[in-house]
C-alpha cells in the first residue's frame, strides 16, 4: 500500500510521456521519397506534373538530346519518376541554380508515384 502513489505518479509520467510522443510526431512532415496514403486528390500528370517540370525549368535543362537526364514528356518522366523525386526532395540539387520546390510542389510528384504514375 505504501508504493500506491509513487506507482500511480510513474504511471501517470510514463502515460504523458507516450501522449507527448504521439503529438509530436503527428506534426512531423511526410517523408517525400515515402509514399503518402492517402493522397488528397487524384494528381495528374498534364495538369500537374508537367506544369510543375515546365515551371521549374526541368524540362529546359532536360530537353530532349540534352546529354544529361531527359526529362519532358511522359515517357522519359514516368521513367525516372523516382530519381526526379528525390533529385527534387529534402537532399536533391535541382532545380540546378534555381529556388528549392515547395514542399506541396514535392509531395505531388510523390503523389503522383504512388498513384501509379498515371498518364492522365
Ligand atoms: C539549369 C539547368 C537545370 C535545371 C533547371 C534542372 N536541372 Fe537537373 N540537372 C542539370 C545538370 C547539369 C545535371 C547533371 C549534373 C548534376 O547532377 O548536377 C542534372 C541532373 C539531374 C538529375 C540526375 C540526378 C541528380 O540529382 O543529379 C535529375 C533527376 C534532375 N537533374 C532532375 C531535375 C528536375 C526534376 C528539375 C526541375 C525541378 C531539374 N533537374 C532542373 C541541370 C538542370
Amino acid at each position: 500500500m505504501k508504493y500506491k502513489l509513487p506507482v500511480l505518479l510513474l504511471f501517470a509520467l510514463v502515460l504523458s510521456r507516450v501522449l507527448l510522443v504521439a503529438c509530436a510526431k503527428d506534426k512531423v512532415p511526410v517523408p517525400v521519397n515515402v509514399a503518402i496514403n492517402p493522397c488528397p486528390d487524384t494528381i495528374s500528370f498534364a495538369n500537374d506534373v508537367l506544369p510543375i517540370m515546365n515551371d521549374a525549368a526541368c524540362t529546359y535543362c532536360h530537353g530532349p538530346g540534352c546529354g544529361i537526364g531527359e526529362y519532358y514528356d511522359y515517357t522519359t518522366i514516368s521513367n525516372s519518376a523516382q530519381q526526379i523525386l528525390n533529385s527534387i526532395g529534402p537532399n536533391g540539387t535541382m532545380p540546378q541554380g534555381g529556388t528549392k520546390l515547395a514542399d506541396s510542389t514535392v509531395q505531388k510528384i510523390a503523389c503522383w508515384i504512388s498513384q501509379g504514375k498515371k498518364n492522365n
